[in-house]
């Protein structure tokens, strides 16, 4: 098996170590103890980042956060509920189902220094063999306060991918079973293959992470509730135009072991007893959310998000021609 993060050792607090399954973003640099990189114990901690980009992000997951508290507050009473329903609070509580949920901030010392963290659900908990693609959504992906250099940085990189499809891919790690040993193997590609795609590249990269061939039980109901959850997305970003979404995107996460093998039991994350009956529901190992708001912005106008939107559609044409096959 490929060794799964880089041989870099941060010192870390107790109880918390590098997250094993992260595929693109920061990570921890042998040469720069400054560098830190997510860390996990069950739950999954984001660093913040330039003060300007974990700003918004922590805004963005606290105004969802609130909108949820006050949507559920408004649930016990119908004429609120009724009041709410439009607003733009029930747009973005309606959101919180598509990201991983948040559990507030925590102040952690990295390598003799603080940082604080953003503290989320991990995406691959209860996964045995978590398969994970990180895929970044849109033409464009610099944002409104972007400077000159950073727009012309952010166009050269992806070019083909990012303007035909308006979709990059900056890492994925995923389990195969090798022809004809049957071992199981792990790949794990980064952003250098990802630079690499043309369209028709992404495609065959989609179609490696997806496990197509050889031919496992299951890969059709793993599209198919891959496409569900796209789906959710798209709707709600067809309903909102309060916010733009630069540079984010989304984590598509399954496991592995449920391909040809629904049954399998094993249950990897510590903060949830085993779940029974043996089947779990496809929502259980197959998860695809939002990740990723530093560079989220108001809509301008009161526009609808396009760019990201037409990155989004992209995705959901590409799954359902791999579905259709
Ligand atoms: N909630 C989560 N659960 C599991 N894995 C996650 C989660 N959030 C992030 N990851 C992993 O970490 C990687 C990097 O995350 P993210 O894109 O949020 O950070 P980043 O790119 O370093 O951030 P930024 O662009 O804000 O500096 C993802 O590609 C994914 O592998
Ligand atoms: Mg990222």
């Amino acid at each position: 098996m490929v060794a799964v993060v880089a041989a870099v050792t941060p010192a870390v607090p107790l109880g918390y170590r590098q997250l094993g399954t992260q595929v693109a973003g920061h990570t921890f640099e042998a040469s720069n103890a400054a560098a830190v990189g997510l860390l996990q114990d069950g739950r999954v901690f984001k660093p913040l980042g330039k003060p300007e980009c974990g700003l918004r992000e922590i805004q963005f997951y606290e105004s969802l956060a609130a909108a949820t508290s006050t949507i559920a507050a408004a649930a016990g009473d119908a004429g609120k509920a009724e009041n709410a329903a439009d607003n733009d609070l029930a747009l973005l509580a309606a959101l919180a189902e598509h990201v991983p949920r948040y559990y507030g901030q925590r102040k952690l010392v990295v390598n003799q220094r603080e940082h604080t963290f953003l503290q989320l659900e991990d995406l691959t908990h209860g996964m045995a063999k978590p398969c994970v693609m990180d895929v970044k959504i849109g033409k464009r992906t610099w944002d409104p306060l972007s400077s000159p250099h950073k727009r012309a940085i952010e166009q050269q990189k992806y070019v083909m991918c990012k303007q035909n499809l308006g979709l990059c891919l900056p890492g994925f790690q995923v389990y195969q079973q090798e022809q004809p040993c049957g071992k199981t193997i792990l790949i794990r590609h980064g952003r250098d293959y990802g630079k690499s795609l043309n369209v028709e590249g992404f495609h065959q990269a989609l179609a490696l992470f997806f496990n197509v061939q050889p031919a496992h039980a299951n890969v059709p109901q793993l599209l198919r509730e891959v496409l569900r959850q796209l789906h959710g997305i798209h709707s709600w970003f067809k309903r909102q135009r309060l916010l733009h979404f630069y540079a984010s995107s989304l984590l598509i996460c399954y496991d592995f072991d449920r391909l040809s093998n629904p049954s399998s039991q094993q249950n990897g994350y510590h903060h949830e007893p085993p779940v029974t009956p043996a089947i779990k529901p496809p929502d259980q190992w197959i998860r695809v959310r939002c990740i990723d708001f530093a560079h989220i912005f108001p809509a301008a106008d009161a526009q609808p998000d396009e760019n990201y939107m037409f990155g989004l559609q992209s995705l959901i044409d590409i799954v359902e021609s791999m579905l259709q096959r």
